[in-house]
């Protein structure tokens, strides 16, 4: 780690790898030889097409994506998509199932209501205050898509195997973990990702969608609000978030290049998660707020024993160069979020700090 940097456990925007800010900071001023920013050149120029295209080659590579789908980049965050996913998919008629997990696919579920569309709650694990994924779900065979969080960024619960649907393509909002660990494709019709979480900056929204499901796309919503006008386009019908967009494509690039692929990732992922959970678990001093099976890769929510404990623990952490530690402001606790680009390094600092303030205050 660089002296005057400290390890970065925020939720969202979140820790980006060092050699991707590094390679940024040295050709910020002259950008792949064009004596511009990259913050500079034109979205219509070679240089700004072949970002673009290489980060799309990247996402199709990395995923395994064949070419039924598509790769969109969009604006509005994933926030969009609870409003964009129903608006595109759902006509006169059909309906779409839903699964409550939390917070974000509450919003999701909102969203679709708010424009009278019929949707089908068809699991939540709300009287459990979100703390599992529920089991055994009957989805509609006539639903046109079956909606999930794939990853639930606040109370720290994940699916850990996706949901047999019976063929009903799932559509899932992956913000908080998209590219951490490998995908059965053929159960997805729709990812949709904010990008500021496991793969770059906020200002991008990173959106596959395959072929059947775009062709859904009515001609008489705003065209802004199309699937069909990014798909059309190469996401630059209007001018695209560039910068954004480039940060992808390097942190896809230090995925497939250094740390080695999406298997590769997926076993640091573990090897992370494990080392706090088996810390936690041992210990009766931290308690994990998630249910064992359902528990996330990405975000490790915890209480300590009082909420002024909790205080100490954030503000201690700061001070020994770990940040971010806090719970999201709706749940409290504390939460460390080890995302992709989270080295292993920041994971036993934090598991080494836990244990000496364990011994200090337990
Ligand atoms: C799982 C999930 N979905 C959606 C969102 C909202 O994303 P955005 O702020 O990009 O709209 C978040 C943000 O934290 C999230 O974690």
């Amino acid at each position: 780690m660089k002296a005057d940097r400290i390890y970065n456990f925020n939720a969202g925007p979140a820790a980006l790898p060092l050699p991707v800010l590094e390679e940024i900071q040295e050709s910020f001023l002259n950008f792949a030889g064009a004596g511009m920013s990259v913050t500079e050149i034109s979205h219509r120029s070679k240089w700004f097409d072949d970002v673009i295209n290489d980060a799309v080659a990247r996402v199709k590579r990395i995923l395994k994506l064949d070419d039924r789908f598509h790769v969109l980049f969009l604006q509005g965050g994933a926030s969009m998509q609870f409003c964009m996913v129903p608006m595109n998919l759902l006509g006169a008629g059909d309906s779409a199932d839903y699964v409550n997990t939390g917070t974000w696919s509450t919003k999701a579920i909102k969203e679709a209501k708010i424009q009278g569309k019929s949707i089908n709650m068809v699991a939540s694990t709300e009287d459990r205050n979100f703390s599992c994924i529920p089991q055994a779900i009957s989805f509609s065979a006539d639903a046109v898509y079956a909606h999930i969080t794939s990853n639930n960024t606040i109370k720290g619960t994940h699916w850990a195997h996706f949901p047999e649907t019976g063929g009903v393509p799932i559509v899932s909002d992956m913000s908080s973990d998209i590219f951490s660990r490998s995908l059965d494709i053929e159960k997805f019709g729709l990812i949709y990702a904010g990008a500021q979480k496991n793969m770059g900056p906020a200002g991008v929204c990173l959106v596959i969608i395959r072929d059947d499901l775009l062709a859904r796309t009515p001609g008489d919503i705003p065209t802004m609000l199309r699937y069909t006008t990014y798909a059309e386009k190469n996401s630059m019908y209007n001018t695209p978030p560039c910068f954004a967009i480039y940060t992808v494509q390097l942190v896809l690039k230090w995925l497939e290049e250094t740390i080695g692929g999406l298997d590769k990732m997926a076993e640091l992922n573990r090897k992370k998660a494990g080392l706090l959970y088996d810390y936690m678990d041992q210990s009766g001093f931290y308690r994990g707020t998630a249910e064992k099976e359902s528990r996330s890769l990405m975000n490790v929510t915890f209480r300590l024993p009082s909420e002024d404990l909790e205080k100490t623990f954030v503000a201690e952490a700061i001070k020994n160069g770990l940040g971010g530690l806090k719970g999201h402001r709706s749940v409290g606790g504390c939460r460390a979020s080890i995302y992709n680009p989270t080295p292993l390094a920041a994971v036993e600092a934090l598991v080494d700090f836990m244990k000496a303030f364990e011994r200090k205050h337990g």
